[in-house]
């Protein structure tokens, strides 16, 4: 069976006060369109069509390389019904039609499949919710069996269905071939002046359609976003059940409020944990991040697109990004590893140390006030304090090797391209401009003077 969804996503967002449009602002990072359009994917979408009119060109763009995505254009939002007759023509003839809101993110395509499971030849499926507050939104209308008949409109509401606590979503599944049906036959007849897709259910109930309702497991499935308030919220509602998840399989979390797990834009698997993970206040995990058993991760720190092998340790402050850390490495505390930085089993990368595309071989150290990068560090190797790896003339890069058990004194400059060799020591304070073969001892520093009896200048009077 063919199954369509349509976004309806051609709306302003206005109170939004902001010059993206409304379905590209994130939550967890990522688009709430992409959000949608990730539900549409789990739930086997043959097609999405998404209406767009304010933004358009932001929103095509944005999305420029999903595939199974035709745009249609609504130029005047003339509503809801108006929306979806802009989608018709690429529809399908048969099969099932799920309308979804691209302000409304994140709804679980577990519900959605129960949503489109409803829909066949003779029945709508219908997602509703009870409001405490159901000011605003279509209310659900119900016969003496409590029978779905119609959905009406708060402005145009009597009275009596003004109090109806049940309310319509807008997410819903129809059989397509109705859609082509009845949507021409809508009309703008009422308080709004819209075509209101909600008049399909009384459609429906007249062609001797049943209109079958589910609610979500969760109320924030179906929460559209109006404004920053209601953005942030959600925002921590998502950032809730993705800690609770992985509560549930077996990490340790300090704090529930103060670890943020970021999707990013890039397509990736999220994050992945093994056993005994510990994650301390203040975290921010962005991208595809692996952590391996025993991973501990200290407060305030980022880690984005990077693996953390078995065992290594994050201390607190430090920043990572596109990193590869083998088992049973330390990192930091106040540490920042850049794209490409990969370090060995047992590694140390300490106290304000940089590190960019370099590999650090298993158990060196780099441990105080160090930047190192385009640069290669053998195994066991101690890179002294205050070492810089010079690898920029100010247009090109060049690269530094050190080999195995090297000793870097403190405070040396090692101007790449060099090469310095296993067990070779250099002295501290050295600009190290030569290759330093296996072995040697490289002193680079102008020789010390003491000068004996020594006047310190004297203030001259005014
Ligand atoms: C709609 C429903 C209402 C429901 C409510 C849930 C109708 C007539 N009413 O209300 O029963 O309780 O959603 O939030 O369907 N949009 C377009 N083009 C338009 C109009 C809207 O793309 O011409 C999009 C908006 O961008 C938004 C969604 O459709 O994503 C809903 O529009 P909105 O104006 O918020 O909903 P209402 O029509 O007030
Ligand atoms: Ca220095």
């Amino acid at each position: 069976m063919t199954i369509d969804v349509v976004v309806l996503a051609a709306g302003q967002g206005s109170r939004m006060k902001s010059q993206l449009p409304k379905v590209l602002h994130p939550i967890a990072g990522k688009p709430m369109l992409a959000h949608v359009l990730d539900s549409a994917k789990a739930v086997q979408a043959d097609a999405m069509h998404v209406v767009i009119g304010h933004g358009a060109e932001k929103v095509k763009t944005a999305f420029a390389d999903e595939e199974n995505l035709t745009w249609a254009l609504q130029a005047e939002q003339k509503g809801t019904g108006h929306a979806v007759m802009m989608a018709l023509d690429s529809l399908a003839a048969e099969g099932t039609t799920l309308i979804l809101y691209g302000d409304v993110p994140l709804t679980q395509p577990s519900t959605l499949k129960e949503l489109i499971a409803l829909a066949n030849d003779q029945q709508l499926g219908l997602l509703t919710v009870n409001m405490a507050d159901s000011t605003g939104y279509g209310r659900i209308v119900r016969d003496a069996e409590h029978k779905v008949t119609a959905i009406v409109e708060h402005k145009d509401a009597n009275e009596a269905q003004l109090e109806i606590k049940e309310v319509n979503t807008g997410i819903l599944a129809v059989p397509t071939a109705k859609l082509h049906q009845w949507l021409p036959t809508l009309s703008n007849d009422n308080a709004q002046g819209e075509y209101y897709l909600t008049d399909i259910i009384a459609m429906a109930v007249a062609n001797g359609l049943t209109v079958e309702t589910l609610q979500p497991a969760n109320e924030q499935e179906t929460y559209g976003v109006n404004n920053r308030q209601q953005q942030a919220e959600l925002e921590r509602w998502y950032q809730a059940q993705q800690v609770n998840n992985l509560m549930a399989n077996g990490v340790t979390i300090l704090d529930p409020a103060r670890l943020d797990i970021r999707l990013g834009d890039n397509k990736n698997t999220g994050l992945t944990v093994g056993n005994d993970v510990v994650i301390d206040v203040n975290v921010i995990i962005e991208g595809q991040v692996i952590l391996g058993d025993g991973v501990e991760v200290g407060p305030n720190c980022i880690i984005k697109n990077s693996t953390l092998a078995a065992g290594t340790k994050v201390e607190a402050f430090s920043h990572i990004e596109d990193a590869q850390v083998a088992e049973s490495c330390v990192i930091g505390p106040y540490a920042r590893l850049r794209p490409g930085a990969e370090l060995a089993d047992g590694a140390k990368v300490g106290n304000f140390c940089e590190v960019k595309k370099s590999q650090i071989g298993a158990g060196a150290k780099v441990n105080h006030l160090t930047y190192i990068g385009d640069a290669s560090i053998g195994a066991g190797s101690n890179i002294g304090a205050g070492t810089i790896t010079c690898n920029y003339d100010g247009v090109n890069k060049f690269k530094t090797e050190i080999g195995e058990n090297a000793f870097i004194g403190s405070n040396t400059s090692l101007v790449a391209p060099i090469n310095v060799g296993a067990n070779a020591t250099v002295a501290a304070g050295s600009t190290i401009t030569k290759d330093v073969a296996a072995e040697e001892l490289a002193v680079a520093r102008s020789k010390q003077r003491n000068i004996s009896g020594w006047q310190r200048p004297v203030k001259t009077e005014k």
